[in-house]
């Protein structure tokens, strides 16, 4: 039987945390939609459909949102100013997608946020832009709106970000921000798809770094003990 019944539209889906989410999906044989602004980096993703907009045309993202039962949203700003910054995808970009979803009944929502994003003073929110703000203004728009009956969120929120494989690390996860240190981008992912059907973390946020390398068989009990 399915882990999860129903199709993810994963946005932000040529990113580097998105390419993983996708082959998670894959793994799982869950159906999924990328949104993505160019369908090239794609490739490697047979019968994959793709949806092409920017996080900032309402239009694109409603017509990519149809027929979607959840989102995995891995977007995130990648200049400093015009439509890849701060303001217009972490802040704006979220908050858009959020409502337009919510408009259009998709039941679930997951985020792929931060650490540190109650550190207004942190070295990188001081010189990114303010992406943490923007993430938090966000994840605050999230929670408010996927809070009500009927509607679900998970935040994730993990430290620095590495390109290793999935698998390899034991986790540690917090709550309340005060934690610090990297994970790899490949167990984020698994995270947020194992976060389509752990009942655990339905309308939870929480932080997530790695700790000790060692082999693992599932991430779902780091869910699980949250
Ligand atoms: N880097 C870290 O150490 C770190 C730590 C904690 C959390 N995070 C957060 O974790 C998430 C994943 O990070 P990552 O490094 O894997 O991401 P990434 O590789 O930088 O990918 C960013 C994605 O956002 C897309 N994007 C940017 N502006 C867009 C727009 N206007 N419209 C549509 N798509 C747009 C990019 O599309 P294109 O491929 O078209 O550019 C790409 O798919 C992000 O939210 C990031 O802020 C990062």
């Amino acid at each position: 039987m399915k882990k999860f019944n129903g199709k993810v539209l994963v946005v932000g889906a040529t990113g580097r945390t998105g390419l993983w989410v996708l082959r998670r999906l894959q793994a799982y044989d869950i159906p999924a939609r990328a949104f993505a602004r160019k369908a090239d980096k794609l490739a490697e993703f047979r019968d994959l459909e793709v949806s092409l907009g920017k996080i900032q045309n309402a239009s694109a993202i409603r017509s990519a949102v149809k027929g979607c039962d959840a989102i995995i949203c891995a977007i995130g700003a990648t200049a400093l100013f015009g439509e890849s910054s701060p303001v217009q995808v972490d802040g704006d970009g979220i908050i858009r997608l959020v409502d337009i979803a919510k408009e259009n009944n998709v039941k679930k929502f997951i985020l792929i946020s931060s650490i540190a994003v109650t550190k207004p003073l942190h070295p990188l929110n001081l010189a990114f832009g303010g992406v943490l703000s923007q993430k938090l203004r966000s994840e605050n728009h999230l929670r408010k709106i996927y809070g009500q009956d009927g509607f679900a969120y998970t935040i994730i929120r993990p430290g620095g970000l590495k390109d290793g494989e999935p698998f390899k690390h034991q986790l540690q996860t917090g709550k309340g921000d005060t934690i610090s240190g990297v994970i790899d981008r490949a167990d984020v992912a698994e995270l947020a798809v194992l976060s389509l059907w752990v009942k655990r973390v339905e309308n939870e946020t929480f932080e997530v770094i790695r700790s000790a390398p060692a082999e693992q068989k599932s991430l779902e009990l780091y869910l699980e003990k949250l």
